[in-house]
C-alpha cells in the first residue's frame, strides 16, 4: 500500500528509536521535500507560504488561485514530531490528504510546520489573516484508546480540548553534596519534586483535566552539586475554558499560549458521519484530548472537522508503539476522499 511505504519513508528520515523531525530541524525540512516531491507526482501545484507551510493544489483549484483560496476546501496535517515520536502522528494525514486530493482530483493539501511545539505553521498563517480556505479536513490517529475499547475503525472529532504550555523555575542555592548537612539544604530539585507532585494532585482534582512535566533542566548538573536552579515545561489542558483557567490557577504558572478548547463545525462532521456510516460502519463522535492544526483554523472561523483512524496498542501515541491498521487508514482515506469530493 502506497500510503504505509510513504509513511515508512517519513519515519526513516530521523532515524530510529520513534520518529525524530522536531520542528526548525533538517529532518523536518526533508520531510517537507518528500511531500513536495508526492504532490508533483499528482500533478498538484505546490507552493510554500511565507511561514513554511507547504500547500499542494489540485489542478482545478490552482487555476483559480487568485481569486478564490476563500473558496478552497483544505485537507493535511503536519510533519514534525516529538522526540521518540510515532509513524503515524501527522504524517498520517498528510500522505492521506495528498492521496485523497489526487483521487478525488480537486481539493488542496496542506502541511503545517510546528505543529507539535504549539501549532507554529497555522497560528502563523491565521494570523497573516488573508489566504483561509472556506473549510479544513484532518485526518489523524486518535492517539487514544476509545475507538479501540469501542471495536470501531473510525470516529468524528466534536471538539479539541483547551490547553496551555509553560514553564516553573525552582530556586535554591548551590553547595558541596557531601560537606552540606541536610538540614542546611536549599535544594531545587527536591523543590520541584514536590511542584510536579503538586501539579499532578491539581490536574487529579480537576473532572477532565489532565497536567504534565515532560522536561526537567537542573543547574549546575553536578552529580557532587546541589543544584541551585530547575526549569520544569508544563503542559496543562481541559475540556473548558472554566476548567482550564482554574487548573493554571492551581498549578500557578503563566502559559505563553493558553488555548481555548474548540467544537468542530456542524455541516463537515455530518459530512463525515454520513460517509462512514455509508460503509455500514458506527459513526462514533468524541473530542480530541491532542491539540490539532484543525483546532487553530476552526477558532480562526474556517469550517474544520477531523477524522479520527483508531489506534491500536491501547491507544498509545507520542511513542514508537503508535500503531493504526493498514485496513483502518483505508477505511479513512476512503471517507475523507467522498467527503472532500462532496465539499
Ligand atoms: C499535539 O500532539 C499535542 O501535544 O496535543
Ligand atoms: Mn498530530
Ligand atoms: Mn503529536
Amino acid at each position: 500500500m502506497r500510503i504505509l511505504e510513504r509513511l515508512d519513508e517519513l519515519y526513516a528520515i530521523g532515524g530510529g528509536p520513534g520518529a525524530n523531525r522536531p520542528h526548525g530541524s533538517a529532518e523536518e525540512d526533508a520531510a517537507h521535500v518528500l511531500a513536495a516531491a508526492w504532490m508533483e507526482h499528482a500533478s498538484l501545484t505546490v507552493e510554500v507560504d511565507p511561514s513554511g507551510n507547504l500547500i499542494g493544489r489540485a489542478a482545478s483549484a490552482g487555476q483559480r488561485l487568485q481569486q478564490s483560496v476563500a473558496s478552497e476546501v483544505w485537507v493535511g496535517s503536519h510533519l514534525d514530531t516529538v522526540p521518540r515520536g510515532g509513524r503515524f502522528d501527522g504524517a498520517l494525514g498528510v500522505v492521506a490528504g495528498i492521496e485523497a486530493v489526487e483521487r478525488a482530483g480537486r481539493g488542496t493539501v496542506a502541511v503545517f510546520r510546528g505543529e507539535e511545539v504549539g501549532c507554529v505553521g497555522s497560528r502563523a498563517l491565521v494570523a497573516r489573516g488573508g489566504g483561509l480556505p472556506r473549510a479544513f479536513l484532518e485526518l489523524h490517529v486518535e492517539q487514544g484508546p476509545v475507538l479501540e475499547s469501542a471495536g470501531v475503525p473510525l470516529g468524528v472529532v466534536t471538539a479539541i480540548v483547551g490547553y496551555a504550555r509553560g514553564e516553573l523555575v525552582f530556586e535554591g542555592r548551590a553547595g558541596h553534596a557531601g560537606t552540606t548537612p541536610m538540614s542546611a539544604r536549599q535544594d531545587a530539585l527536591v523543590a520541584a519534586a514536590d511542584g510536579i507532585l503538586r501539579i499532578r494532585g491539581a490536574a487529579q482534582a480537576i473532572e477532565g483535566a489532565v497536567a504534565t512535566v515532560g522536561t526537567l533542566e537542573v543547574e549546575p548538573g553536578g552529580s557532587n552539586v546541589i543544584p541551585d536552579r530547575v526549569r520544569i515545561s508544563v503542559d496543562a489542558r481541559a475540556p473548558d475554558m472554566e476548567r482550564l483557567e482554574q487548573l493554571i490557577a492551581a498549578i500557578g504558572f503563566e502559559p505563553d499560549t493558553p488555548t481555548a478548547p474548540v467544537a468542530m463545525a456542524e455541516e463537515p462532521r455530518r459530512f463525515l458521519r454520513e460517509e462512514i456510516e455509508r460503509l455500514g460502519l458506527p459513526a462514533v463522535e468524541l473530542p480530541s484530548g491532542a491539540g490539532h492544526d484543525a483546532g487553530i483554523l476552526a477558532a480562526a472561523g474556517v469550517s474544520s472537522a477531523m477524522l479520527f483512524v483508531r489506534s491500536l496498542n491501547g491507544g498509545v501515541s507520542h511513542s514508537p508503539e503508535e500503531l493504526s491498521s493498514k485496513q483502518d487508514i483505508e477505511l479513512a482515506v476512503g471517507v475523507l476522499t467522498a467527503t472532500l469530493a462532496r465539499m
